[in-house]
């Protein structure tokens, strides 16, 4: 499949079959991380593959109070969502059905091996990220290539404490995602919901429009 056709049909995966993922095949889309670019090269990905029915209920159990202080937020309006109806039923389904996933990748970075520029700002700091995850974009389009489904989630990531002990987390490794990975019970999207491009992309300066952009459909 053409790239840019695996882009535009990669969902967030929120329904999958139960068929576990081969372990060499799950080698081979984890394998994708290695080639993204990190700041330095200094590489500060680490990732713990999680199978075990008994550790995915223990994440499922951490992650429902938040998701469910979440769902609160969105409906009560002071949590912003933007796409798709039908975005909170699946969602829901997708976190209470969660141990039902083949697999939930914690994705853990070294944080020393971290270079964020822009952490001297006064202003939330965005640069760390970009050492992480590119790696992560990797996995998911590898896996999309396989025919397996993903889905990128960070609210785990608000109770780190109580998950590093859960996996023998080394203090100096943060979790930076859970993506879950497995073989989609539904079909691949034909196009995902997205802004037009001329929204987002400017020619120059911010807000002037890039006159191709308009073209693109
Ligand atoms: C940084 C980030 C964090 C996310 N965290 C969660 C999460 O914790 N739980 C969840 O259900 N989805 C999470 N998502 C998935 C988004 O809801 C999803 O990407 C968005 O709704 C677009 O869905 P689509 O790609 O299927 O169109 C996250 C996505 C990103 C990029």
């Amino acid at each position: 499949m053409d790239l840019l056709d695996l882009m535009r049909t990669t969902n967030t995966c929120r329904y999958y079959k139960p068929d576990p993922i081969a372990p060499d095949l799950l080698a081979m889309v984890l394998d994708a991380a290695r080639w993204a670019p990190t700041g330095g090269n200094r590489q500060p990905l680490r990732f713990i593959v999680v199978s075990e029915r008994e550790k995915k209920l223990a994440l499922k159990s951490l992650y429902l109070p938040i998701w469910n202080n979440y769902v609160q937020g969105i409906r009560q309006g002071s949590v912003k969502v933007g796409g798709k109806s039908g975005l909170l039923e699946s969602a829901d389904y997708f976190a209470q059905h969660m141990e039902e996933i083949p697999v939930l990748l914690l994705v853990c970075a070294r944080l020393e091996d971290v270079h964020p520029t822009d952490n001297h700002l006064g202003r939330l700091s965005i640069v760390g990220g970009a050492s992480v995850y590119p790696a992560v974009q990797n996995i998911i389009m590898a896996a999309r290539e396989a025919g397996l489904g993903t889905a990128l989630t960070t609210l785990h990531c608000a109770v780190e404490p109580e998950i590093k002990p859960m996996f023998n987390i080394p203090a100096d490794i943060s979790l930076a995602a859970v993506l879950m990975m497995g073989w989609p019970a539904r079909e691949f999207p034909k196009k995902l919901t997205r802004r037009p491009l001329d929204e987002m992309v400017f020619d120059g300066e911010y807000g002037v429009p890039l006159a191709a952009a308009k073209a693109v459909p």
